[in-house]
């Protein structure tokens, strides 16, 4: 995997995505979008990665936003060219049946605050700060803030936040729910590597039904309740589902395949 914009490597399964644009305070411009969107189909399709890490280059930002020079002379059309595509980027690591971490190592703004919405958990650094001020520039969130702040951290705030542009800091993103833990920031990835070894024992086709169930809830017309049952019977069709329950019986560890 080559790209101009991101460092990646893999190491004990786990794909590591660093958005490398460090003196941008790693600000996503389209091509950035573009190619996380690559990066997290490669996880996709490539059995030896188990899970994904996203974070940004440097000590001082995960991600500071969309590129804000990449706006100017945009149309309204182009304007919401440019959300569709970092929406359909988004909902793709969000979709991914495999856990995508954000290790959030600073500045989480705009869409940097979008992205690590868009990852199954987060765990953040203690300088790290969260916010969407896109009021500020006259315009709205668009790769997703509006609809994801209110899942996570419920719209009293989401508005709030929206609405005023402020930033929080991570030790109030943990009391909101919008991280999962707030760690120093030399242990941010080993963190993130401790999550995704206790994910990894577990059976991954299990794993990816969670993710699809969970989902569901979010997803307008998609009653979650039925894809639970449909998820579940799954399950029963899988050998991680035999191998699982026989290593119950026999009391040792399971030895999942995914498949
Ligand atoms: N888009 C493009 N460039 C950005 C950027 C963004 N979202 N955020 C930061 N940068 C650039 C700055 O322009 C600056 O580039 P330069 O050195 O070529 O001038 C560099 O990153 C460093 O940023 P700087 O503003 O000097 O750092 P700071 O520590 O003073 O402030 C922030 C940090 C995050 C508070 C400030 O950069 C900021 O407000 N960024 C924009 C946040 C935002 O509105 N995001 C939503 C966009 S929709």
């Amino acid at each position: 995997m080559e790209f101009k914009n991101l460092l990646t490597k893999i190491e004990n399964g786990i794909l590591t995505v660093t958005i490398n644009r460090a003196d941008k305070l790693n600000a996503l411009n389209k091509e950035t979008v573009s190619e996380i969107h690559q990066a997290i189909n490669y996880a996709k399709e490539h059995v030896d990665v188990k899970g994904v890490i996203i974070t940004g280059a440097g000590p001082k930002a995960f991600v500071a936003g969309a590129d804000i020079s990449e706006f100017t002379g945009l149309t309204p059309a182009e304007g919401m060219g440019m959300a569709q595509a970092g929406q359909d980027a988004f909902k793709f690591i969000e979709n991914c049946h495999k856990p995508v971490i954000a290790a959030v190592n600073g500045f989480a703004l705009g869409g940097g605050c979008e992205l690590a919405m868009s990852c199954h958990l987060r765990v953040a650094s203690e300088n790290a700060k969260f916010g969407q001020p896109e009021v500020s520039l006259g315009l709205i969130a668009g790769y997703g803030g509006t609809q994801r702040l209110i899942q996570l951290v419920g719209k009293t705030k989401a508005m709030e936040m929206h609405l005023t542009g402020d930033m929080i800091t991570a030790e109030q993103a943990l009391f909101l729910g919008l991280v999962n833990y707030v760690v120093p920031q030399a242990e941010l990835i080993v963190r993130c590597m401790e999550i995704h070894e206790r994910i990894k024992s577990k059976s991954p086709k299990a794993i990816g039904g969670v993710i699809t169930s969970i989902n569901a809830y979010f997803t307008e017309k998609i009653d979650g309740y039925q894809v639970e049952i449909e998820e579940f019977g799954k399950c029963f069709g899988t050998e991680d589902f035999k191998e699982g329950t026989t290593a119950f019986m026999e009391k040792r560890k399971p030895n999942f395949t995914g498949k």
